[in-house]
């Protein structure tokens, strides 16, 4: 359909840069990305759970059939990574296509080239996009541009893929997502709003409990509210200062670093506050017996989370670090197959 409007545009006596704007706003139009989680509806996102629990099912019976053949991923990251540079490769593997990493100094994103350049000439070469970046509008302006398929691998706002696992891991262990209690104690960063978005979207009752200043952005509150308001599946949200009250009745005690990627000058500051949001033995204790431990990883022990509950009975988290891999294969295969 695209195609044949374009090669109407084309017939007739335009300028070149308009059609380009014309041809851009079509594809932009159909093309479907994965930027955060509010874009996508709750049965979309649940489908996409089945379907990576299909796939884990299938990868350990031995093997993907080759659902992404000769398709290739463009990773392009301004941060570092361990489990979204691995896992995205390593699923692109297992489906039969592959992927480019292209590393920090390699493209100077909107430094040495605009963004919107960068993003038409990668749609020339690959199937899809999978971009970390500082400023959430960067991976935006990728996915406006782009004629593939574009998926965020975090910014400072979002860091959907993440929550992807993260709702995978909580549905294996409970049979179930809906009316768990998930107790995030923190910051309330990227990866606190994108696992709100998910407990909105999918009625779990998400409690987070920050210090002042470092609280869920308002944006985020309210975004969870319509979220919730849409999808109609119960999902609530508290918002406390006091992590002790946060975990009481927890079926899962989340946490992230107090120190994401960018804000290393605030280091000291960030440390110094966050000290009373460990998530230690004493802290665990207040929560169901059953409670899961969980945090996305990397973890900086001793700080926010204990070597004793990392390495204890109540942790997820690597079995959550495994799960990157099933979740984003289902995006993957979603979006580019
Ligand atoms: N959790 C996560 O995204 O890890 P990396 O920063 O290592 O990719
Ligand atoms: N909040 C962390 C997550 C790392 C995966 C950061 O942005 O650095």
């Amino acid at each position: 359909m695209v195609k044949s409007a374009f090669r109407r545009t084309t017939s007739c006596a335009i300028l070149p840069e308009e059609v380009a704007i014309i041809y851009h706003t079509q594809r932009k139009n159909v093309m479907k990305h994965f930027l955060t989680l509010a874009d996508w509806s709750a049965d979309e996102l649940w489908r996409l759970v089945e379907s990576a629990v299909e796939l884990k099912t299938e990868w350990k019976a031995g093997g993907n059939p080759p659902l992404l053949k000769n398709k290739l991923l463009a990773m392009v990251f301004q941060k570092p990574s361990l489990r979204t540079r691995v896992s995205f490769e390593v699923a692109m593997k297992h489906l039969g296509g592959d992927a480019i990493m292209l590393g920090p100094d390699e493209i100077g994103l909107g430094k040495r080239e605009s963004i919107a350049d960068v993003s038409r000439v990668l749609s020339g070469y690959v199937q899809g996009i999978m971009a970390r970046v500082f400023d959430h509008a960067h991976v935006e302006q990728l996915a406006a541009w782009a004629s593939v398929p574009v998926i965020n691998g975090l910014s400072d706002a979002e860091h959907p893929c993440q929550a992807m696992g993260d709702v995978l891991t909580i549905y294996e262990r409970f049979g179930r997502v809906s009316g768990l209690r998930v107790a995030y104690i923190g910051d309330g960063n990227n990866v606190a709003v994108s696992l709100a978005q998910a407990a909105a979207h999918f009625g779990m009752h998400f409690v987070i409990a920050s210090p002042q200043g470092y609280e869920l952005p308002q944006a985020a509150v309210s975004q969870f509210h319509d979220l919730a308001a849409r999808s109609k599946n119960g999902a609530t949200l508290t918002l406390l200062h006091d992590p002790n009250e946060a975990v009481e009745n927890a079926d899962v005690i989340y946490t992230d670093t107090w120190v994401s990627m960018g804000q290393e000058a605030e280091a000291a500051a960030r440390v110094a506050i966050m000290q009373p949001y460990q998530v230690n033995a004493a802290l665990v204790k207040r929560a169901k017996p059953a409670v899961i431990v969980m945090h996305c990883l990397p973890a900086h022990r001793g700080q926010e989370l204990t070597d004793e509950i990392a390495d204890g009975p109540h942790s997820a988290i690597f079995p959550q670090a495994e799960n990157r891999l099933h979740a984003q294969k289902a995006i993957l295969v979603n979006l580019m197959s």
